[in-house]
């Protein structure tokens, strides 16, 4: 029976923690000088990205890589997607050349878990539409695990368009299941219905999210959502909603701030926030590869 990663909400407490625990290890193979190991030896991964992305297919591929497998990339541009073949033929003709994990990103939610029906490979889900982004949750994990030592207690704070943000939902999952507590602010059209049902406290503002918090997370704002008015202009958005140093003074002394990228500087966060000390964007980059090693391995060798 093979595995798939699809979410973050039909994973268990132990099961993110043991993705988590792999990971941890992993981290210390994308540290080394010799990046090689034969944890995927003989297997082929393929990264089926019908969205734009930087980190999340770099970084899946050279997690396959560094682990010894055979890695191949397909983009919407640039394959029969653009001659207008199907997600269904385009699955089919992966699963035909022997894929053993199928890595993709759509901008439909539930994309990855039809394709997860229709082939062979294991499924792994680089963010659909608003729905999931389990491996950018899990590397955020880990990220804070690195820094505070635990999860279980930490206040969370994480600002910005929590409406179209696949991050937020992730990140509730996981977090709240290993024990944090999670707090969303956001202006009030950028924050989704029933979010307060997913175990977490709701703000239409920042501030209040923002106070004692150990974690402080921007959330990317999609400019072209100012065309359809749901915030006034980038500045508005920056001076009620971005935070600067001035506003992070509400969260403790020691509390660190991340974003998963791409992040646009002087909006969610000020340029010198995200050069700072108290900065942790480079870490998660880096966690990222050790947290996609860790789910294609634990994927290959029967699941979590
Ligand atoms: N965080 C994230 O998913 O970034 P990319 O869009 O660059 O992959």
């Amino acid at each position: 029976m093979k595995h798939d990663l699809l979410g973050l909400k039909d994973l268990s407490a132990d099961q993110i923690n043991h993705i988590l625990e792999t990971a941890a290890a992993m981290k210390n193979i994308v540290k080394s000088s010799n990046k090689k190991t034969p944890h995927l030896q003989g297997k082929t991964v393929v990264n089926l990205f019908y969205e734009n992305s930087t980190r999340t297919r770099l970084s899946f591929e050279l997690a396959a890589k560094y682990m010894s497998a055979n890695a191949a990339n397909i983009s919407s541009s640039g394959s029969s997607v653009a001659k207008g073949e199907t997600l269904i033929d385009t699955a089919e003709t992966i699963n035909a050349m022997g894929t053993d994990i199928l890595v993709m990103r759509h901008s439909m939610s539930g994309a990855p878990h039809l394709l997860s029906k229709l082939v062979d490979a294991s499924v792994v889900n680089a963010g659909d539409g608003m729905n999931e982004h389990p491996t950018q949750a899990l590397l955020d994990m880990l990220t804070m695990i690195e820094h505070k030592g635990h999860i279980e207690g930490l206040k969370v704070a994480i600002v910005g368009d929590a409406k179209h943000s696949r991050v937020v939902r992730s990140n509730i999952y996981g977090l709240t299941k290993l024990g944090a507590e999670v707090s969303v602010g956001g202006p009030a059209t950028l924050l989704p219905m029933g979010l307060d049902k997913m175990g977490c406290k709701v703000f239409d503002n920042v501030h209040e999210a923002i106070i004692d918090a150990d974690v402080v997370m921007g959330l990317r704002i999609q400019l072209e959502r100012q065309k359809k008015g749901l915030f006034p202009s980038i500045r508005e958005y920056f001076r009620f909603f971005g935070v600067d140093e001035d506003r992070l003074k509400l969260a403790k002394p020691d509390a660190i701030v991340m974003h998963p990228g791409p992040v646009n500087r002087g909006v969610e966060l000020s340029t010198s926030l995200i050069d700072g000390d108290r900065s942790v964007i480079t870490d998660q980059v880096t966690s990222g590869v050790a947290v996609r090693m860790a789910v294609m391995y634990l994927l290959s060798r029967g699941g979590f």
